[in-house]
């Protein structure tokens, strides 16, 4: 595995594999990675010739201050579950080499950035799309991967892509869960033992209400997902939406659309943990 942390350098490194007629798919992370990460690896091992993986903290998505001085940073580990995973090449660049000039640009996503994680972390999703699109002019790469675990942001990047014109497709990845039912994520690690397994009922909860559906409409659902997860003394639901998957908007009634997902963001104390579940996707009558 080749590890660079100079654009040039990735861009040469690219360009002679892209000269061979290699297509190169591409996995941005922030590192600390976990078996989530590697499933998109591992995707993008299977659908490209070589594998890009990116690792970089990037500051202009954090609108909280303390969670990013407090995300854990992992490089060695990080490198190793890597090579294992046969991962071509890492670009672990630093905050100049990503950010040259302050990147000013302010993108429209209409309401899809206004509900949910856009709602309650302002300029998060501005900071995404800089990042992920300096990230894209870099490497250049013909597909790219990204885990529905953030579902909101899956859909941000999709609307960047088609409102930039860029030729690159976009991969979904399914959510990778801890045994337990606890979606992967790189906070996780920032849980108290006894926090990690309160966490377990977020999941539980969700998957608990997807039986509720039959019998219950959306109103009386939402309910139950807040009041059992809040019944838990170490955890506050922040939102849970109930939304249609493409225009992430929330509906009021089971039958007004083919592709419903709920989202749910939970502070474990300082520690914010999202998670969501598709009650209904046309694409599985497909
Ligand atoms: P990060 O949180 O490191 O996640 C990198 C990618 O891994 C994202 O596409 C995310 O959805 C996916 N991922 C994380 N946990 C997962 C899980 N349990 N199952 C499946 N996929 C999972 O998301 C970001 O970084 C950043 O916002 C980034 C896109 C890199 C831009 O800075």
């Amino acid at each position: 595995m080749d590890i660079v942390v100079k654009s040039e350098e990735l861009n040469s490194l690219v360009e002679r594999h892209k000269a061979k007629g290699d297509t190169v798919g591409f996995v941005p992370t922030m590192g600390a990675l976990h078996a989530g990460h590697l499933s998109l690896v591992e995707k993008a091992r299977e659908r490209a010739d070589i594998v890009v993986v990116s690792v970089f903290v990037n500051p202009t998505q954090f609108n909280n201050q303390d969670d990013l001085i407090n995300y854990p940073v992992t490089i060695e580990q990080d490198i190793e579950m890597l090579q294992a995973a046969k991962c071509d090449i890492l670009f672990n660049p630093t905050v100049m080499e990503v950010y040259p000039d302050e990147d000013k640009r302010v993108f429209d996503f209409g309401m899809l950035d206004k509900v949910m994680e856009g709602e309650f972390r302002p300029g998060h999703f501005n900071g995404v799309a800089q990042v992920v699109s300096r990230l894209f002019d870099l490497v250049k790469p013909d597909s790219a991967f990204f885990g529905e675990k953030d579902f909101q942001q899956l859909a941000i990047i999709k609307r960047m892509v088609k409102d930039l014109n860029y030729n690159v497709n976009i991969v979904p990845c399914p959510i990778v869960r801890e045994a337990d039912g606890l979606a992967m994520s790189s906070r996780n690690v920032r849980l108290s033992e006894e926090q990690r397994k309160e966490s377990v009922l977020i999941s539980e909860t969700l998957f608990e209400s997807k039986i509720l559906m039959k019998t219950k409409n959306i109103k009386e659902v939402i309910n139950f997902v807040v009041d059992k997860i809040n019944s838990s003394s170490l955890l506050r639901v922040e939102y849970f939406n109930i939304v249609d998957g493409d225009t992430l908007q929330p509906i009021d009634d089971w039958r007004r659309s083919e592709y419903i997902v709920g989202c749910i963001a939970v502070f474990a104390d300082k520690v914010r943990l999202i998670d969501n579940l598709i009650y209904k996707n046309f694409h599985d009558a497909c």
